[in-house]
């Protein structure tokens, strides 16, 4: 009922605001052209006030769209953040800025999910913005309603900024499916298995460990192993950064981190990022595509690509330009590498805080008697499948994502102020979705969702 009551007051103040807006106006033209008066009561209008009135006009216009989108779909509204800044929103700004810095934004984020049940808007300096933590919410927008939440806004920025324009991640639609069917084939012929390949790197990897004793850095270390692991089996040439890097090598691996830690910021700044230029970003831009463009152009000139998978050589056959193939293999070098690096990096830091799993992990590849495990063995460690399952729940190196609605949609959960009824959302909205979140609901994983765990998947199976 009170839902009526507010769409008609939406609708009313909205016609009111429009009419006076329009009046005002015209008003103003028929004067000037006709040095005359449109109606009697002229001097009430005011195209100053007009002005003032835009935004009024357009805020209850969208307020009642929204609501009468709810009413219509059998919806219900969703929680708010309460802002005591709601226009721009910069009181959630200021926390979560301070949550950044203290590397805690996730945990703020995971925080204010639980309080308002999953799904709630917030002002995102000006714009109003979804953020959900819903199981059936990430199925609807990655899965069954697909095609209404592309990639668009700060997320494609991001992506064309450091990737380029053709990047899997950058594209949608018929794009996305033509480049994923260009990428798939690879992936399924390597079965992601070149043990050999990888095998050599873990060499490399634990020969720079020291042996006293001393302190060093390891996730330092695991996104060197993985840049090297990752260029040999993209480019079948390994930057062999933890052996001996060439001096491109070391640059482009230095361009690329840079790219990546700034590129999320300078995509906020939007078209003022005009305003501000970043020489050093547009600089490393062309280093990375240099790099990858020496390689492709290598492979493009020779006659038989001698070694059999070669991601790159598999791309260029299903016969993509050569910007495609540039911006697919850095697009793959960032989904294959940083991933990693950043599972085995949590993955060991919670073994140098769990005796107790790094026993069990150890009595189990014990029985390899030392042995290099084959493709088919190291699918049956399953305590090991468990734990690193366990560190992609607690720690999954996408932690959060954003889509964008294409059209007015609906999400099957985050309506009501409980969160569980429907939710209509406008097009245009942009949604972010949080997996460390979805990974620490007590609901779904039980009161120890926190808890590092690996024997919970003795039983959980992912539905
Ligand atoms: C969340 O849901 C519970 C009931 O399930 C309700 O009592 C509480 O008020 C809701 N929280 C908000 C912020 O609406």
């Amino acid at each position: 009922m009170s839902l009526i009551v507010s769409e008609i007051a939406a609708f009313v103040g909205a016609a009111l605001a429009g009419t006076y807006i329009a009046w005002s106006v015209l008003e103003r033209i028929v004067l000037v052209a006709a040095n005359e008066h449109l109606t009697p009561f002229a001097s009430y209008s005011s195209l100053g006030v007009a002005i003032v009135l835009v935004p009024v006009f357009a805020l209850l216009r969208r307020n009642h769209h929204y609501l009468r989108g709810t009413r219509v779909n059998g919806c219900k509204l969703a929680n708010v953040y309460p802002h005591r800044d709601p226009i721009l929103g910069l009181d959630i700004l200021r926390i979560s800025v301070k949550a950044l810095k203290e590397y805690k934004l996730l945990e703020l984020w995971d925080k204010l999910l639980n309080t308002y049940n999953g799904t709630y808007w917030f002002s995102s300096t000006g714009q109003w913005m979804l953020i959900t933590s819903e199981p059936e919410n990430f199925k609807t927008l990655l899965s069954t309603r697909f095609e209404d939440w592309p990639m668009k806004s700060l997320r494609q920025q991001v992506s064309i900024l450091t990737l380029g324009p053709y990047s899997i991640f950058a594209v949608n639609g018929p794009e996305w499916q033509h480049t994923r069917a260009m990428i798939r084939p690879s992936f399924v012929r390597n079965q992601i298995a070149d043990l050999e390949c990888t095998d050599r790197h873990v060499e490399n990897f634990l020969a720079r460990l020291p042996r006293d004793g001393s302190k060093f850095d390891m996730d330092k270390l695991l996104y060197h192993f993985t840049m090297d692991v990752s260029t040999d089996f993209m480019f079948g040439y390994s930057t062999s950064i933890l052996t001996s890097p060439t001096k491109e090598s070391l640059e482009f691996m230095t361009a690329f981190d840079y790219l990546l830690t700034t590129s999320t910021n300078r995509a906020r700044l939007g078209w003022l990022a005009l305003l501000k230029p970043d020489k050093k970003f547009d600089e490393y831009v062309k280093i990375t595509q240099q790099f990858v463009d020496h390689h492709v152009s290598q492979a493009l000139a020779q006659e038989k690509m001698e070694r059999p998978y070669i991601f790159m050589n598999e791309i260029i056959k299903s016969g993509a330009s050569h910007r495609e193939v540039r911006d697919q293999l850095l697009s793959l070098i960032l989904g294959g590498r940083d991933t990693s690096a950043s599972t085995m990096s949590s993955l060991f830091w919670v073994l140098a805080r769990r005796p107790d799993v790094l026993k069990k992990l150890r009595e189990e590849i014990a029985e390899l008697e030392g042995r290099k495990p084959t493709w088919e063995e190291l699918k049956n460690l399953k305590y090991l499948n468990m734990v690193l399952k366990e560190t992609l729940r607690l720690y999954a190196a996408v932690a959060s994502n954003m889509r964008t609605a294409e059209r007015d949609t609906v999400l099957p959960k985050g309506g009501g102020p409980d969160g569980q009824s429907p939710l209509f959302v406008p097009k245009g909205t942009d949604c972010r979705f949080t997996t460390y979140s979805l990974h620490r609901r007590k609901d779904y994983w039980g009161d120890d969702a926190d808890e590092f765990r690996p024997e919970r998947w003795e039983t959980h199976r992912p539905g």
